[in-house]
């Protein structure tokens, strides 16, 4: 089976990468090349100063010629020539280290911005599309797939050039100096680029893959050891969690065990073969003719190109490697950032006043990757100012009903617009609303930070009254740390009416116009719901309410209850005639 080509894979990465980048790319290609003509100058000096060794009045010449006196003694040309050599080296390696920092600089300048563009994307994609992925998979194609692009790909393919430009740079020289030792070698590199090209890099290929694979599922299972931690410890089920982590563990260091082996191996190839031609074209040339001491000029030359091409060579077959077990990870980040996230899912609109209504018109929704309907020919309108409240068996679509009023999900069928005109999928209608979640997020932070969720300046005047209005006061006054108390992962240090209650203050310190309970009470007891449905009863005086609740009693100041079964809206009714029904039923 064939592989992706490096080829196409350079130009995916080409792709996403901006214009300004790419000139960089330039630079980087530019500064290959001059450090590898130094490379060529430094071993041509080399050559020089084993000639002078051998023979110094050929060093007085090139001395003579760059304007020194011309009666020295032999010890003091080679000390001169010796100089001039180390000078050399010297400007030479000045040059490649800044050629390495700015490689590095470079490529990890790409790296971070890239990320940066990639989280952007997919925090404008649909959250329909987000539903269907495990999070363990994005932190892999952002933490995993996109620094192995960049650390790994991207460092490759520079040494790959410049390491590529120095080789051909030196066989150059050597065509020049001798053809039969250069054809010699490139008898070896022909050889060993087969082998690899045939054998080697399909296999990198291959493990790219799979360590792609057992990286996102050890990664999964890690995250999930550590989110379920309690119900591991009480179900008694260390062993098979552990287990399940160490099946992908196990078998991604046995890849990473054989691909570093494996990455060992040309560099053995490539020294008994070049070694071994090497040691007999020598040996063949003083049977032939020359004396050994005359050949010592030319030796220095063919070592020092040997000595610095062996390991080129070597480095680029690695490098190569790499690059081809990087493929994988560039196949799906260009994927991931040129198709599946690269959809605008909200819009930007002039900002706008809500007059009038919400109206969801013969709405119907279905989940990616499922059958049945979760909506189907919803009508709704719910007017400003009103209190709507939602009922319905669990499962009967009333969170996804508000997910759609959000705009964080779209109907296949139906319309919702606000005053008529304006989309729920908009940042402008974001603005407007506050919204408490079923199942609430909590950062590792402090309670302060958690109720202006992301806002640098907090507004102590809107905090407080949020705390206020969400019956936190208490609360808050009893931590000796007060609003700077850290809540911990998900909220893992507070109750789960306190963690309800942070959920409900972040909704109103924005004093939104509209709000949105989607259970938002379901965890505190009858007296603290009471007292929170008396403040948020005051505060939505002039604001839109819609309240989903089981129980029904929490919606008896609502204008109206919308009954919803199996995805329909099955009734609209109010409190009185619906409280009137239960006890008949009852
Ligand atoms: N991400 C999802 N992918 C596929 N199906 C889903 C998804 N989320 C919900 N569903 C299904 O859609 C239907 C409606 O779910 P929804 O969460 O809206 O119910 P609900 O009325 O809010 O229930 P509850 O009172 O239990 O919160 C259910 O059958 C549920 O299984
Ligand atoms: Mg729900």
């Amino acid at each position: 089976m064939s592989t992706p080509s490096i080829l196409s894979a350079i130009q995916k990465l080409r792709a996403l990468l901006t214009r300004e980048e790419k000139l960089k790319w330039l630079g980087i290609f530019g500064f290959a090349l001059t450090t590898s003509l130094l490379e060529v100058v430094t071993a041509s000096v080399i050559v020089v100063f084993a000639q002078v060794l051998n023979a110094p009045e050929t060093g007085l010449k090139y001395l003579r010629k760059m304007g020194f006196a011309s009666d020295l003694s032999p010890g003091h040309v080679v000390f001169y020539i010796a100089i001039i050599v180390g000078a050399v080296y010297l400007i030479k390696n000045l040059i490649a280290a800044a050629e390495v920092f700015f490689q590095n600089f470079s490529i990890q300048k790409m790296n971070y911005h890239f990320k940066n563009k990639l989280l952007h994307r997919y925090a404008r994609s649909d959250y329909g599309f987000y539903l269907t992925r495990n999070s363990s998979f994005g932190i892999a194609v952002v933490g995993g797939d996109t620094e192995m692009m960049f650390s790994s790909g991207m460092i490759s393919i520079a040494s790959i050039l410049s390491e590529g430009v120095i080789f051909l740079a030196l066989i150059g020289m050597i065509i020049y100096m001798n053809p039969s030792l250069a054809l010699t070698i490139f008898a070896i590199g022909g050889v060993v680029s087969v082998g690899v090209v045939k054998v080697v890099l399909p296999r990198f290929y291959r493990f790219g893959q799979k360590l792609q694979e057992t990286a996102l599922y050890s990664g999964q299972n890690l995250m999930q050891f550590f989110h379920a931690f309690k119900e591991i410890i009480l179900l008694g089920k260390r062993e098979s969690f552990i287990e399940a982590y160490q099946v992908h563990a196990r078998k991604k260091a046995g890849i990473q065990a054989i691909q570093t082996s494996l990455n060992a191996l040309p560099r053995m190839v490539i020294e008994i073969l070049f070694v071994g031609l090497f040691v007999t074209t020598i040996a063949y040339l003083c049977l032939d003719q020359e004396a050994p001491s005359q050949m010592i000029g030319i030796l220095g030359g063919y070592l020092y190109a040997g000595f610095r091409l062996m390991p080129g060579l070597n480095r680029i077959i690695n490098q190569l490697n790499v690059f081809k077990s990087v493929i994988p990870s560039i196949e799906r980040v260009h994927q991931e950032y040129t198709v599946l996230a690269a959809k605008e899912n909200y819009v930007s609109v002039s900002d706008f006043q809500f007059n009038q209504h919400i109206e969801i018109k013969d709405l119907s929704f279905k989940y990616l990757n499922t059958e049945h309907d979760a909506l189907s020919h919803v009508s709704l309108q719910i007017k400003k100012g009103e209190c709507i409240g939602i009922v319905g068996e669990t499962g009967s679509g009333k969170s996804t009903l508000v997910d759609l009023i959000l705009g964080l999900l779209k109907p296949y069928q139906g319309s919702i617009l606000v005053d008529g005109q304006y989309p729920v999928h908009s940042y402008q209608w974001h603005q407007k609303i506050g919204y408490v979640p079923q199942s609430i997020y909590l950062t590792d932070d402090t309670i302060e930070k958690n109720i202006a969720f992301g806002e640098k300046d907090i507004d102590l005047n809107r905090l407080n009254l949020a705390i206020d209005a969400a019956q936190l006061r208490k609360f808050i006054d009893t931590l000796s740390e007060g609003v700077m108390t850290i809540v911990g992962e998900r909220g893992i240090r507070l109750s789960g009416g306190e963690r309800q209650r942070i959920a409900i203050a972040r909704a109103l310190y924005r004093s939104p116009e509209v709000l949105i309970f989607d259970e938002a009470t379901s965890a505190l007891d009858n007296d603290t719901e009471a007292r929170l449905m008396e403040t948020i009863n005051a505060v939505s005086k002039d604001r839109t309410v819609i309240m989903i609740a089981h129980r029904l009693t929490t919606l008896k100041d609502c204008n109206r209850i919308v009954v919803m079964d199996k995805g329909c809206v099955r009734n609209v009714t109010d409190y009185n005639s619906l409280q009137n029904k239960v006890r008949k039923h009852a």
